[in-house]
């Protein structure tokens, strides 16, 4: 989503691959644990086996003359070398036999089951193979024997790899992330990193969201300002208003674009890592950005100037004239000569249909074609272009909203609205994604700490992700097949940096591997977080970023002295219409504060504050840019009338009602747009715990004031 109110919406686990000093003291207890080994995704079968092969530096990797197994082999050698500084030489076979205490990897049509993703490995003290029919296959094969090989307490060089053998397949066919490069633009390497990260866990495929209102960032040969114009804009706020371009006089725009040689050389490395790219083209909404490069595809005549810096829903849609369909038809030609892929995603969410209400030419349009409402209308629209797809051998994929005014014929649902959209798409035969809002929603906070990077306020942790299944109940046993798997959506609008892309995405899409790749009844939260912390061991090894929440101790804030200082996620919004965890658009460069805020009702709850001490209060505030757009909801917000013309916090006792026991004037934070502590203030004597109210009077809207922290003074 982007935008919905909250209201809608040691038994030791033990490795199979131990450097040689940790090895488990007996066999009997190698034994015990041998059941499973420290692979994510789980899985299929595994049965452990006596001995060990020792990987020593002369070991060598045995590979047929076929460069589609060369690729899976130098894949696991390098990252072996990267995680353990191992160095193994690959080695091509003439005949069928391999050299002596060798790894081999090989093709066989026989090695598992009929999925192409199947592989088997069998490890023995003589020699460890690996096997599959496919290439993909192999690669995964690839992966899990790293796994094996890495290990938490794997610090030597040394590695002892436990007999086992392992017979593997996937659940799902789709087990994808969603990178949303539209709002925030991410590079092209971290972008090849990402796919690296996904292919680690077995994850096949990348949905990139490349198109929405505040960045269309595909170039497309025909029209150039879709990125010379669409690809850029004015963050939002007073501090990038105030960062003025040397080179223009204009304020730093902020952006980017990949080029078409750029997107060849990511497809190229997707396919070597089994991902297939699904690109977004979002289309009748979320569509600003092209509408202030081309305005003649727009509705109004007065359609938007420069590319917007709010999120949420803009109003903004295509028209629905000839020219706009050849204009769409030429860029997704230009996608479909650079996505290989059978999908092509067209989005078709969050279109209101205002625009096309009050418009008279499409208003005409709907009328000449037959069409009852404008519901219809966007049935049409999805259609064509589906017909279009179709006709290029190409498969639609939407939104669920694609269901609304009738689906085109042959189309895929995402279902991202709970999962009723894909239980309908199945009931009417058709295939759907299960990526539903907020469990797969990685925008989604994943704890509660005050070092959190920002995102919406609801916390979606490792648990909730683990325990989704993608199958609904529901489901009639003869439409089971229309379920092709899950995927988790990475939305950018609070994720500006790319490190934080790693944190909001990793663990979680371990969880999403696992749910998607495993079966139901091989999934076992425990022996999950068993094994995690070897996966993080691995993640720190390739320097990716990643949350360790799931082994935080719960913090209570009731639970912290009387006087520490609390920041705003360890006080309670009153409210829970729309919280966020919002960065402060200041300082432009360094460090910015993280305000935990429902920005439906700015207003904070310091609970149970012990006051019996405490003579005085100190609280630091911030001014965040009111960029949402909202519709309107923007009316249903009550700010309260200020008494002096910078507003003030106001701080009650025990509830929101009732004469404030302490003002503070705002006037000495105004002129800041980063965070101000205000000056303290004394508070009446008062005897226990209370609760202190925190709400700010203010006029407007633009820019809200927020809580940063607050602290008791003795
Ligand atoms: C969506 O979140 N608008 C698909």
């Amino acid at each position: 989503m982007r935008w919905v109110l909250a209201c809608i919406g040691a038994t030791v686990f033990l490795s199979a691959c131990l450097p040689a000093s940790a090895r488990p003291k007996s066999e009997h207890a190698a034994r015990r644990a041998s059941a499973a080994v420290d692979v994510i995704p789980a899985p299929a079968m595994v049965e452990s086996r006596d001995g060990v092969f020792a990987i020593r530096a002369g070991t060598r990797i045995s590979i047929p003359r076929d460069p589609r197994a060369a690729g899976s082999a130098r894949y696991f050698a390098e990252l072996l070398q990267q995680t353990r500084g191992t160095r193994l030489e690959i080695v091509e076979r003439s005949g069928a036999t391999a050299p002596e205490h060798s790894i081999v990897f090989r093709f066989d049509p026989q090695a598992v089951g009929s999925s192409p993703e199947g592989y088997a490995i069998e490890v023995s003290s003589r020699q460890i193979v690996v096997s599959a029919a496919d290439a993909r296959g192999l690669l995964y094969g690839a992966v899990t024997l790293w796994q094996l090989c890495t290990s938490e307490a794997a610090h030597s060089d040394l590695i002892d790899v436990r007999a086992v053998k392992i017979s593997d397949s996937p659940r799902f066919g789709w087990r994808g992330l969603m990178l949303d490069s539209a709002r925030h633009y991410q590079s092209p390497e971290f972008i090849m990193r990402f796919i690296d990260w996904m292919a680690l866990h077995k994850l096949n495929v990348l949905h990139w969201h490349l198109t929405d209102d505040q960045g269309w960032r595909l170039e497309i040969k025909k029209y150039p300002r879709l990125t010379e114009v669409g690809a850029w804009r004015v963050p939002a706020g007073a501090a990038a208003a105030a960062d003025i371009d040397p080179g223009t006089g204009r304020p730093r725009l902020y952006g980017g674009f990949y080029s078409q040689d750029t997107v060849r050389g990511i497809v190229a490395h997707a396919a070597e890592r089994n991902v297939t790219i699904v690109p977004e083209i979002d289309m009748p909404g979320h569509a600003s950005a092209a509408l202030v490069a081309y305005p003649e595809l727009g509705v109004t005549e007065h359609p938007p100037a420069a590319v917007p810096a709010d999120w949420g829903v803009y109003s903004n849609l295509y028209n629905v004239e000839e020219g706009t369909f050849n204009f769409l038809q030429d860029v997704l030609d230009e996608v479909m000569a650079l996505f290989p892929g059978k999908y092509l995603h067209v989005g078709g969410d969050e279109a209101v249909k205002d625009q096309w209400k009050t418009s008279p030419g499409v208003q005409a349009r709907m009328r000449q074609l037959g069409l009852a409402d404008e519901q219809a209308l966007q049935g049409y629209f999805i259609g064509r272009i589906e017909k279009y797809l179709e006709a290029h051998g190409r498969r639609l994929i939407g939104w669920d909203e694609i269901l609304e005014g009738g689906i085109a014929q042959d189309a895929t649902v995402m279902s991202w609205r709970g999962i009723d959209g894909a239980v309908t798409a199945a009931g009417a035969g058709h295939d759907a994604v299960l990526s539903p809002w907020p469990t797969l929603y990685f925008d989604n906070r994943q704890g509660t700490g005050p070092t959190e990077p920002p995102g919406r306020g609801r916390v979606v942790a490792l648990q909730e992700v683990y325990g989704f299944e993608p199958m609904p109940a529901g489901i009639a046993a003869n439409q089971r097949q229309h379920i092709l798997g899950l995927q988790a959506n990475v939305w950018t609008e609070h994720i500006r940096t790319e490190e934080r892309v790693g944190y909001m995405t990793f663990p979680r899409a371990a969880a999403v591997a696992e749910v998607g790749w495993t079966a139901p009844e091989r999934r076992d939260w425990d022996s999950f977080v068993r094994r995690l912390p070897h996966e993080f061991a691995r993640y720190r090894g390739l320097g990716l970023s990643y949350s360790a929440d799931v082994f935080q101790p719960a913090a209570d804030p009731r639970q912290l002295g009387a006087f520490e200082r609390r920041p705003s996620q360890e006080l309670k919004t009153c409210t829970d219409k729309l919280v966020l965890s919002l960065e402060d658009d200041a300082p432009i460069g360094g460090k910015r504060a993280i305000f935990l805020i429902d920005i439906m009702n700015p207003c904070w709850i310091f609970q149970s504050a012990d006051l019996s001490q405490a003579s005085a209060l100190q609280v630091a505030v911030g001014q965040v840019p009111f960029n949402f757009q909202i519709g309107k909801d923007r009316e249903a917000i009550k700010l309260a009338a200020p008494h002096t013309p910078a507003g003030e916090l106001e701080v009650r006792l025990d509830n929101c009602e009732g004469q404030p026991i302490a003002v503070l004037p705002l006037a000495p934070a105004v002129a800041n747009a980063a965070v101000t502590t205000l000056p303290a203030v004394r508070i009446p004597r008062t005897r226990g715990r209370h609760d202190l109210c925190f709400r700010f009077t203010q006029r407007t809207l633009d820019p809200l004031w927020a809580l940063d922290w607050v602290q008791l003074v003795e």
